[in-house]
């Protein structure tokens, strides 16, 4: 485990031993089923949190949900009603509707380590957890759209992706297993120009229980 990733968790552990209880919003919630995503229901997918102990401000989660989020739903509900044409734009939208979707569900305020399937699978590819982390927090930095941690079913393989914009560099087939948020808006309120502390406290925030949801999925 890397210093900062070890001295948060002892931070946390230490605010807990001093008996500071999480408040109800930031309590353990499973996501809602895939079938409530909004490109099926064409309604916004619940927040699993209204705000990231720790992390994300109320103020920052809730602006970016409901004018980021909810504008590209919007968008692709308009666009979805007519199977041709705009293709770039609404594979943009649909792919920033489930992109923030994931997001939304992989953070958790409550620190956590790799559970065993997502620990196994980053060990095999990476070598140690903290490997990946280092590589995925790369990614993040160099990115102005998202990096996700995607596993290939072709070849059964991980792999760290950035990518600028929502229908740029897409990867077929690619399976979304850690997926962050990088454009400012998702950080701006809260860190202003520290990105780098953003992407620092987004991999500190994974909820790896969702995230070992996802890799057993694969395995089905
Ligand atoms: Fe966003």
């Amino acid at each position: 485990m890397n210093r900062s990733r070890r001295s948060f968790l002892y931070g946390a552990a230490a605010a807990a031993g001093a008996g500071l209880a999480f408040p109800a919003w930031a309590k353990e919630k499973p996501p809602p089923p895939p079938g409530e995503s909004g490109i099926v229901t064409g309604k916004p997918r619940a927040l699993r949190y209204e705000a990231v102990e720790g992390f994300l401000s109320k103020e920052q989660i809730g602006w970016h949900h409901d004018s980021h989020y909810g504008g590209a739903l919007k968008k692709f509900v308009q666009l979805d009603a007519d199977a041709t044409g705009d293709h770039r734009l609404r594979t943009a939208k649909m792919n920033s509707v489930v992109l923030h979707e994931l997001y939304f569900d992989n953070m958790a305020g409550k620190p956590s380590d790799p559970k065993s399937s997502a620990n196994a699978a980053l060990k095999k590819r990476f070598g140690s957890v903290d490997r990946w982390i280092a590589d995925f927090r790369a990614a993040a930095l160099s990115s102005r759209g998202w990096a996700v941690l995607a596993w290939h079913p072709v070849n059964g393989k991980l792999y760290n992706i950035a990518t600028d914009a929502h229908d740029d560099g897409p990867a077929w087939f690619g399976v979304p297993l850690v997926v962050v948020d990088m454009y400012e808006h998702a950080y701006y309120l809260d860190f202003q120009n520290k990105k780098k502390d953003y992407v620092n406290g987004f991999t500190d925030h994974v909820d790896w229980a969702e995230v070992d949801r996802r890799v057993k999925a694969t395995a089905g």
